[in-house]
């Protein structure tokens, strides 16, 4: 018996059926207690193991005790085509589902919705929360000619991940690179280019050469100051915007970016826009300058300008060198504006290290000061520090060595297995992906602003929550469609008859997961945190897992449960393929 649900604002039932089954819930509940369908609705939370929603009573603050208010529901209760059961548990309501109409109605949600967006994600999932907005997001952001830290790696990695998350709820985003390509250490290269510079290794690999020419006149300044205060002037130059002083240094630059751009290929990271500190212009940081000289907020030190921020414990800061040469700060600060000007961004996100929190509230505390309505939109995407990261070879410089040793060593582990190593149709792409997956689950395994230690072997096991056992449980689950090509295509959902799934726990567990993967995603834009939505793959994939002996596809003679079976795991591994490229990962179709 069919019964149509009343709507709740900011619910979609026809993007996330879990909406229609907290609906169907929430009826119940405002009907037998004084409250609206909406206050009931927001009470309607996820049950612990083994029940599938819970509501508390008490959050409520209804009068009379909770066994009565309790009672009151369970009296009225009747189980229909949504809701099955429910039972009182102390201050708790615990409802499960119709088994069957879960089932069947997460699995059509699932099918109905899995073709690919122009995002590269499945809508199944997605939203449009924030339709009409758009998002600038700003990661990895390494400094040409310096070493491209674990930090940028974090940045890199969190910040595609948000990206995607942006994009798969409606959002449009900008993915910015705002690259460390200005500053005194720039002179300083250039000083040292005359001497140590070499075009042939130059066009080789720019990033290392140009890191070898740094190194090196870095060590010489130590012994000669003369070498800073030419750089100085050098960088004075450019500043100016003299040309002599910045042909080498576009040059670099482009190599640079090149290079970046191939290895982000190889991690599965895009950007929208190479920006540099090199490209804000002057004007806005003349006039922030002024703004706070006008507040009284700036003091002449030996001809240097200093803002003063105590009054909002952020201490005080450089703004402008004696020489009038810009700073970090002052280059965010403009960079900031003219961002806003140009995109007119609701929101914009700089994925950063937290080692940078002073920075990144001071120029948004001096950005708030200057009365910019939008300054508020501004968000830093903070994460703690990785310890430990070095390769067989020594301490890692370069994302390229990173990439590099995540492959060499799975590629080693590989090959111990000689026989399944010579299946494997094309080893070194498969041992990269593997690696790199493993490197990005270990960043997005627990919050952002935990430090974590570097660790090859434990990240590239297959074993335990990491990354290579996750593309192991999705090669595995993409495998039963070439095991079973019988049984494939298969016919339209209307003609699969899934009944026989629900009374399987393990199957009605799969079918819950899915029903829960757009919550995922909402919790997920809600926290900026990767870490649930790696939760979920591996709860996911543990389910798939302990299904496999149970829900047999492979030898079931009943056709009818073969094809629902199949259906499922098909479904299952649409989802599980989509989490993992909402986290950037590529899920491997054989290993
Ligand atoms: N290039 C900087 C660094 O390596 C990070 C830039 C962060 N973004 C910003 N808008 N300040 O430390």
């Amino acid at each position: 018996m069919a019964s149509t649900l009343p709507s709740v604002p900011d619910t979609d039932p026809s993007t996330c059926v879990f909406d229609a089954f907290r609906t169907a819930i929430a009826k119940r509940v405002s009907e037998a207690l004084p409250l609206t369908l909406e206050q009931a609705y927001s009470g309607v939370d996820y049950g612990k193991k083994g029940v599938d929603f819970t509501i508390a009573l008490p959050r409520f603050r209804l009068p009379g005790k909770v066994d009565e208010l309790a009672n009151k529901v369970i009296s009225k209760f009747e189980p229909d085509e949504w809701v099955e059961s429910v039972v009182h548990d102390k201050a708790f309501l615990h409802f499960q589902l119709n088994s069957q109409s879960l089932v069947r109605k997460v699995l059509d949600q699932v099918h109905a919705l899995s073709h690919l967006t122009p995002s590269g994600l499945p809508e199944y999932g997605t939203n449009t929360s924030g339709k009409g907005k758009t998002a600038i997001i700003e990661y990895s952001s390494p400094n040409i000619a310096k070493s491209f830290h674990v930090g940028h790696l974090r940045s890199t990695i969190i910040g595609a991940f948000l990206a995607n998350l942006y994009k798969s709820c409606g959002w449009n985003v900008i993915r910015m690179n705002y690259l460390g390509d200005w500053g005194t250490q720039f002179g300083l290269i250039a000083t040292g280019f005359e001497k140590y510079g070499s075009q042939e290794e130059l066009e080789k690999d720019a990033i290392k050469h140009l890191f070898d020419v740094y190194v090196k006149v870095n060590k010489e300044a130590e012994g000669d100051p003369n070498i800073k205060i030419e750089a100085a002037k050098w960088f004075k130059r450019m500043e100016d915007g003299e040309e002599a002083a910045l042909v080498n240094w576009r040059v670099w630059r482009e190599l640079s970016i090149k290079k970046y751009e191939e290895q982000y290929e190889i991690l599965n990271v895009h950007f929208d826009v190479y920006n540099g500190e090199s490209m804000v212009g002057k004007e806005w940081q003349d006039k922030a300058l002024a703004r706070l000289d006008e507040m009284g907020l700036i003091s002449d030190v030996d001809g240097a300008k200093l803002v003063d921020l105590e009054k909002w414990k952020l201490g005080k800061a450089v703004l402008r060198k004696k020489d009038g040469t810009s700073i970090y700060l002052t280059r965010d600060i403009g960079g900031a504006i003219e961002r806003y000007e140009k995109y007119k961004f609701d929101k914009m996100i700089y994925v950063v290290s937290s080692q940078q929190d002073l920075h990144l509230a001071q120029f948004f505390k001096i950005l708030e000061l200057m009365e910019f309505p939008w300054a508020k939109n501004l968000q830093h995407i903070n994460y703690g520090l990785v310890h430990g990261m070095s390769t067989r070879r020594g301490n890692v410089v370069f994302l390229d060595q990173i990439i590099k040793e995540a492959a060499g060593v799975m590629f080693d582990q590989m090959k111990q297995n000689e026989e399944k190593f010579n299946a494997v149709e094309d080893p070194e792409m498969v041992s990269r992906e593997i690696g790199i997956t493993g490197v990005k689950i270990q960043d997005m395994a627990a919050k952002r602003i935990n430090n974590y230690t570097f660790n090859w072997d434990r990240m590239l096991s297959f074993e335990g929550d990491t990354g290579p056992y996750l593309q192991y449980a999705h090669v595995r689950i993409a495998s039963i469609g070439r095991k079973n090509p019988e049984l494939l295509p298969l016919p339209p959902p209307s003609q699969i008859n899934t009944d026989s799934l629900a009374s399987m726990s393990h199957a009605r567990e799969i079918a819950f997961l899915l029903g829960s993967y757009p919550d995922v995603i909402k919790v997920a834009l809600k926290t900026q945190e990767p870490s649930g939505v790696v939760t979920f793959a591996f709860r996911l994939s543990h389910a798939i897992s302990s299904a496999w002996e149970t829900v047999i596809v492979k030898g079931e003679k009943d056709l009818e449960k073969a094809r629902a079976r199949m259906f499922l795991f098909e479904c299952a591994r649409d989802v599980l393929a989509a989490s993992m490229r909402l986290l950037s990962i590529r899920p491997l179709e054989r290993m």
